[in-house]
């Protein structure tokens, strides 16, 4: 059954800027567009519908943008008939500066509208360049058909929006307030995933720990309203007026869900990492012992300028909870380098945190001004950027030295892995995901099939990845696609 009023035939090619609720947003966009009979394409050249899903959380990313209109203008040109679509948080924001600067452009629409992009592709068709940004979620992506990158492994989106403040970012202003997806909606979606041989899931949110907080019940006479079990699950009675399911159920309840072997959440955010959340981790085998826990700064001055709601010990004292509780856990981090005001003392801090902490794994960004946030507006108090580049450059070499000291400690190590494919680089080597999520390459002289799960000795490793050799597959997935392998 076609979507939209008017269905196409041809190709389709979508490109995804940022985060992995974009990633997953992109999912559900493909499969709206296959439903409306188009087929997918990787090259702009040969699509007749081009998806552009934007991010806004940083400004290279809007640079990134522009300039791939400006690529696409001369296609356009080339060929009238070609659709071009920009869609997610850029969109959403930015809807007026696309128009003005791209007027090639046939549909601008927002992170509440995935459920329209096709229909509005169709009216585009008629009617000429359509801009549509609706400000409160109608439908949750989540009920939308989707067309999934892998067949083994899937994201589930568990909340939208996001209810704090972190003066840095942008996200509240697109994304909007939190909303939590029914607790039942959930547990039921996992199960159909994993009757189609999917294994792996990952818990996707803004604030994925928060899950629940806007679920809220009021109890009447100490009694749960009758829809309590849907909305809230196993619910967790937090006083003696109020109800609300916790997120550390919901993770036991996906991971008791038949078939899946590995269960992920990002990003969670340390004022609300709950000790019942780490207790799950410890507890439950499929929940994979890996946190990433955005950091954002080792300064406590600056953690409260950016209103991010702990100080560095408190940060330090979860990461050391975690650590006592779950066996062998791998952390990782988001930090941010040149926040408005961040001075050397400052940044000494954030390296010396980082360094306690040992983080495995650390993405790290340059500040990035966002028109509309708090931080934005400390003009008279921006770093320079070569002060923030030489900053970057030290923290990079104190990342580097603990993820490489991780990815040593793992040798001779056998570690589970759930094979991806062909590694990038050789094609003689397939790769695969530890549940750490560490990548590892390794030789197989015989095909193994993608979503396949088996166990790797490692064998050496580098700052970023492990090299290690295959003992055996312990499972294979339901699906029949093959990786073709060269014998090594
Ligand atoms: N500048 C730089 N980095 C940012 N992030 C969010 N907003 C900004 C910004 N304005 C980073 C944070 C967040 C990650 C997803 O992106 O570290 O955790
Ligand atoms: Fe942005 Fe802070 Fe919300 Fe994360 S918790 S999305 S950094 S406002």
């Amino acid at each position: 059954m076609p979507n939209s009023l008017l269905s196409v035939s041809g190709k389709y090619a979508v490109r995804t800027y940022g985060c992995q609720m974009n990633e997953h947003d992109s999912e559900r966009i493909a499969g709206l567009l296959e439903m409306d009979g188009l087929e997918q394409t990787d090259s702009f050249d040969d699509a007749d519908v081009i998806v552009l899903n934007t991010c806004c959380i940083r400004e290279n990313a809007d640079n990134k943008l522009y300039g791939q209109l400006g690529n696409l203008k001369k296609l356009k040109e080339e060929r009238p008939d070609l659709q071009i679509a920009v869609g997610g948080c850029l969109a959403q924001k930015d809807r007026e500066i696309i128009q003005d600067k791209a007027p090639h452009v046939d549909v601008v629409f927002g992170t509440h509208n995935v459920a329209r992009a096709t229909g509005l592709l169709a009216e585009a068709r008629i009617s000429g360049p359509i801009t549509e940004i609706i400000e409160e979620s109608e439908v949750f992506p989540s009920a939308l058909p989707v067309k999934r990158d892998a067949s083994y492994a899937a994201w589930m989106t568990i909340q939208i929006g996001c209810d704090n403040s972190c003066a840095f970012c942008i996200v509240p202003a697109v994304r909007g307030r939190e909303i939590s997806r029914p607790y039942n909606e959930l547990v039921t979606e996992v199960e159909e995933l994993a009757a189609s041989g999917i294994t792996e899931v990952t818990l996707l949110g803004q604030n994925v720990n928060s899950y629940g907080r806007d679920l809220t019940l009021k109890l009447r006479g100490g009694e749960l309203p009758p829809d309590a079990e849907d909305l809230a699950g196993k619910v967790w009675v937090a006083g003696s007026h109020t109800a609300r399911p916790l997120f550390s159920d919901l993770l036991r309840s996906v991971s008791e869900v038949e078939g899946i072997r590995r269960v992920r959440y990002t990003s969670p955010h340390p004022k609300d990492l709950r000790p019942e959340t780490i207790t799950a981790m410890a507890e439950v085998a499929e929940i994979c012992e890996h946190l990433h826990l955005p950091l954002q700064s080792g300064s406590d001055e600056v953690l409260s300028a950016m209103h991010r709601g702990y100080t560095a010990d408190r940060y330090l004292a979860k990461v050391h909870a975690a650590r006592l509780e779950i066996a062998d856990l791998a952390l990782s981090t988001d930090i941010i380098v040149g926040f408005p005001g961040e001075s050397d003392s400052d940044f000494e801090k954030t390296l010396e945190v980082a360094a306690e902490a040992r983080f495995d794994n650390a993405y790290t960004f340059v500040y990035s001004p966002r028109p509309g946030t708090q931080a934005a507006e400390l003009v008279d108090k921006y770093v320079a950027s070569s002060v923030t580049s030489t900053r970057m450059e030290r923290l990079r070499k104190v990342i580097e030295r603990s993820s490489r000291l991780g990815n040593e400690s793992r040798i001779g190590h056998s570690e589970e892995v759930i094979v991806e494919g062909r590694s990038k680089r050789d094609p003689n080597m397939l790769t695969g995901r530890t549940r750490h999520n560490r990548l590892i390459h390794f030789p197989a002289n015989r095909p193994i099939r993608a979503g396949s799960y088996a166990q790797v000795n490692v064998t050496a490793a580098r700052t970023f990845n492990l090299m290690g050799e295959l003992v055996e597959v312990t499972a294979s997935p339901k699906h029949r696609t093959r990786i073709p392998v060269v014998a090594s």
